[in-house]
């Protein structure tokens, strides 16, 4: 199958045949992306603080303590703040990290088994989303409230929770206890979207653990199977996750500068994985999956291996993780389970 937009041809034409033109064509997607779907972000503050506000010392069987910490850094309209949680592994000096951009605050939460999670050798942060800003077309409040914002081509809500994801990563980066070239960042559904869209942008994330995100997310806009959201369904439900410019797609896919694939080529020659269940066909399983094919080139014109997998559609149970992309399709529905989790920790364990 053929891919359009060919994440390997520049704007002007040339071809990218080194690593040296994969740094400027992944810049030149993440534009593209910036420009047409979620919105330019601004630049990064120039210090984060955190301040620690409740320590639990002993959780998770004993086997880690728990942070409760406020993140606040400088913006155009006064300073900002936003909580979160840090289980730190007691038994090493350093860990891994996972960042789970989540729907709840709770530590311990449906989408979240911190205890399997610390078990399996991981340090684990989470924030909730609407803690950076609410999920709706207001852009008064929290971290939309503190700049200001161009309707066109400004940031939507998922460059908005993406960015303060990048923020926590400022800070747990600095921490000792954190194993900085190991973090993976997490997210399930509007939020895998998120965290795609935060580790195609920000190369300290080393692993892209992308759940059940389809449109918008993962999914190959150009290939649509039955029961599937469209461009036109998301943006009449939730156009403020994305800048103006992308309403101008609504039936008009063919004419996109740009699919998803571009999102998860711009995290090469970093690691990927995407995860669907057999039951979610709203999130386009299929189309994932196209998308990681469609991206593998990225790693290949790095000499690197992207997804290894047949092109006909995964099949229940299918994991196919041997390159730098993973897809993985459980049983069941749009969920970020148990099953979910293990493939993305077992991946991570054995690329680490
Ligand atoms: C809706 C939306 C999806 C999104 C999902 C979620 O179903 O259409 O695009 O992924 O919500 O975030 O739960």
């Amino acid at each position: 199958m053929e891919f359009y937009p060919d994440i390997l041809i520049f704007d002007n034409g040339k071809k990218v045949e080194s690593v040296e033109d994969w740094k400027k064509r992944r810049k030149e997607l993440i534009k593209i992306l910036a420009e047409n779907e979620y919105g330019f972000s601004p630049d990064a503050p120039e210090a984060v603080e955190a301040e620690i506000n409740k320590d639990n010392d002993s959780c998770c069987s004993g086997h880690a303590r728990i942070e409760h910490i406020t993140l606040s850094f400088d913006t155009p309209k006064g300073k900002f703040s936003f909580p979160f949680k840090l289980f730190v592994p007691t038994a090493r000096e350093k860990s891994p990290l996972i960042l789970l951009i989540n729907f709840r605050p709770d530590a311990y939460d449906k989408y979240c088994p911190s205890e399997e999670i610390i078990d399996n050798g991981f340090a684990l942060a989470s924030f909730c989303y609407m803690d950076v800003t609410s999920d709706d077309g207001d852009f008064t409040n929290g971290l939309s409230g503190m700049f200001d914002r161009d309707e066109r081509i400004g940031w939507g809500k998922i460059s908005m929770w993406a960015w303060a994801a990048s923020r926590v990563i400022d800070y747990l980066s600095t921490r000792p206890e954190i194993d900085a070239e190991n973090i993976s960042i997490a997210g399930h559904s509007r939020l895998g979207k998120t965290a795609l869209w935060c580790a195609a942008q920000d190369e300290r994330v080393k692993f892209a653990l992308v759940n059940g995100s389809g449109c918008g997310g993962a999914a190959y806009e150009r290939v649509k199977h039955e029961g599937a959201e469209t461009v036109k369904a998301i943006v009449e439900k939730f156009p403020f996750w994305f800048c103006g410019k992308y309403a101008d797609y609504i039936d008009r896919a063919d004419e996109m500068p740009f699919d998803q694939h571009f999102a998860i080529a711009a995290c090469a020659p970093r690691y990927v994985c995407v995860g669907d269940a057999d039951k979610d066909k709203w999130a386009d399983q299929y189309s994932s999956q196209l998308s990681c094919i469609a991206a593998s080139p990225a790693w290949k014109v790095l000499g690197k291996e992207g997804l290894i997998a047949p092109e006909n559609p995964a099949k229940t149970g299918d994991c196919f993780g041997e390159g730098n992309v993973q897809y993985h399709l459980r049983d069941g529905v749009h969920y970020f389970g148990r099953t979910d989790w293990n493939y993305y920790m077992q991946f991570i364990k054995a690329k680490m």
